[in-house]
Order: C-alpha cells, then structure tokens, then sequence
C-alpha cells in the first residue's frame, strides 16, 4: 500500500478526532453501538440514557478503552433533561458537532391502533419518539452553529415508511421524525448543519435476541429469510451508517432517509408473501414471532 493510501486511510479510521458527539438511548442496543463507534473515530462521547446505571457502565467502558466518554441520566422527552444533557456535553469539552436521536420508549402501552392506546400514553411515547428530537435542537443547533456546522442523525425506521397492524403510535412517531428531519434540514442548512434519518429493518440488538430469538431459532431463521441479503440486520450495520451520515464523505446529503434493510421493504408485496408461504410450506413447523 502508498503512503498516501496508507494515510488516507488511518484518517478515515479516525473521522471524527476532536469533535463531540451525544447519543441518546446508549444503554443498551443499537445506541451503545452508535456511541462505540462514534468514540473509535475519535468522538468525545456523551451516552444519555433514562438506565442511569446502565448507561454509566457503558460510559467507563468506553474510557476503558481509551474514548473520552461521559454519561447522563436523561429522560429525553422532558425539556429541562435534554437542555441539561446539551449543557453536559458542551461544559466538559466545549463544542457539539453531532447529535443521535435514538432513545427509543417502552412500546407495551401504546401497542394497537386507534381505539386500544390511551391519551396519556400516546403523549408519553410520543414525547420521546418525536418531541425529543426537537428539543435536542432547539438545545443543541446553537452550539452547532457556533461551531460552523454538525450533523442530526434521527433514528427512525422501516416502520416510519411502511405501516404495520397493531402499531399506531410507532408508525405514526418514526414517520414525523422523518417529516422533522427533513424540516431540520431546510432550517438549518445554512448553518453548515445536516439532518438526516435512518430508517433500520429488523435489528437484533442483545435484548431481542434475548426476549425473542434465543428460544426461536426457527422464527429466527424465518426472519431472515425475509430479507434479500438473507439476514437481519445487527447494531453496527446501524452504527456505520450514523459514522457515514456524520462524516465528510456525507457533506452533500442532507433531509435524507437512509433505509438500512438489507433489501426488506423494497421487494413487491405480492412475491414477497408467495415467498414466504413456501417458505413455510416446506418448513412446517416454523414457530412464528407473532
Ligand atoms: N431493534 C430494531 O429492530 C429496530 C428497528 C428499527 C428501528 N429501531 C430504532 O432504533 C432505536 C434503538 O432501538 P433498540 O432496539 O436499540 O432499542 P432498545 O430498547 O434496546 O434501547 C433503547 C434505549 O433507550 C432508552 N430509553 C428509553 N426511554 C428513554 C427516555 N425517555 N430517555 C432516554 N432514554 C430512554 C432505554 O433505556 C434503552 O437503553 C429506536 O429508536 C428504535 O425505534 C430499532
């Protein structure tokens, strides 16, 4: 390998040296991967989770390993949390170059449609789902600006652009966080700051393969088969996507959607179920996720 090649190279590796990222969610799943590889390109890192103790861990684990990282106890649908979360990142190291919406609620009470989520939990789900990622910056864009620019990443998902029976209140949340995003965008384009979202498919963080797959490994296998690439997806495939979208490489993309899938919603309907009733019919005894 050329020097140049070799240099261009360890840069790449190292993106984001001197710049500060927070990461919503990063107790646990696809934000502790967004927040690992943030750090191993040289993000400071604040890892903001309503898991107090959790996120801690995860913090001293990343300094263990050499990333300047902190933690914060934050609920991020509550205006005084998020505006102290921003307060925390920028007074210990000065700047913010990129916010990770990715927190994501406890869905049990606001699973169903219309008629079967309560008012009081459609806001409180709600509240982090879509207003977090407002409030994050309404706090945040300002200290971007100060800094000539940064970059919003909002995790939506698949289910922001396709609807699922039973899930009102997911649907209805990623969709507007992909309206916001792309709102964010034309807002602050000027600023040097760009917004974007991901839009994952099926991710198997550790707690779903827990809850789910660990004692389903047909239904496990059926999922996967659902997918062109013939797997789902893990929390760094979600993580590489942030780093790209953060990255320079990214300087001209903003507003966008990045659907991170590997294929799943952009096959046709009508094959896609033929597909999988075969599937089926030759493994009959496939146990079903739901
Ligand atoms: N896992 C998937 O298959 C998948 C697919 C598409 C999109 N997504 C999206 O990716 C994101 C992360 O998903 P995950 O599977 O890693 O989730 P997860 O449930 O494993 O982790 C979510 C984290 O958010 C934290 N949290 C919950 N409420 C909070 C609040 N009010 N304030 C701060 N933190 C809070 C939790 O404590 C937890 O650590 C979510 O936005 C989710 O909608 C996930």
């Amino acid at each position: 390998m050329g020097l140049a090649t070799e240099s261009a190279r360890a840069k790449s590796l190292r993106r984001f040296d001197g710049q500060v990222a927070i990461v919503t969610g990063a107790a646990q799943g696809i934000g502790w991967a967004i927040a690992q590889r943030l750090g191993s390109e040289g993000a400071a890192v604040l890892l903001a989770d309503l898991n107090g103790e959790g996120v801690h861990r995860r913090a001293e684990e990343l300094e263990a390993d050499g990333t300047k990282a902190a933690a914060r106890q934050v609920d991020v649908g509550l205006v005084a949390d998020v505006e102290g979360m921003v307060g925390d990142a920028v007074g210990r190291w000065g700047r913010l170059d990129m916010l990770v919406n990715n927190a994501f609620p406890a869905m049990e009470a606001v699973t169903g449609g219309a008629e079967d989520v309560l008012p009081e939990d459609y806001d409180k789900a709600m509240a982090v789902l879509v207003k977090a990622s407002y409030l994050g910056a309404r706090f945040g864009v300002p200290h971007m600006r100060h800094v000539g620019g940064g970059s919003i990443v909002n995790i939506s998902s698949v289910h922001g652009l396709l609807a699922a029976r039973g899930a009102l209140v997911y649907e209805t949340g990623k969709a507007a966080l992909i309206a916001a995003t792309r709102q964010m965008a034309v807002e602050y384009g000027r600023d040097g700051i760009r917004a974007n979202a991901i839009a994952p498919g099926h991710i198997a963080t550790e707690v779903i393969e827990q809850d789910l797959w660990d004692k389903n490994p047909s239904g496990r296998a059926f999922f996967a088969a659902q997918y062109p690439v013939g797997r789902v997806g893990a929390p760094d495939d979600i993580a590489a996507a942030v780093a790209f979208l953060c990255s320079e490489d990214a300087a001209f993309i903003t507003g966008h959607t990045l659907v991170v899938d590997g294929g799943l919603s952009v096959q046709l309907q009508e094959n896609f179920g033929v597909d999988q009733a075969q599937y089926i019919k030759a493994r009959p005894d496939t146990e079903l996720p739901y």
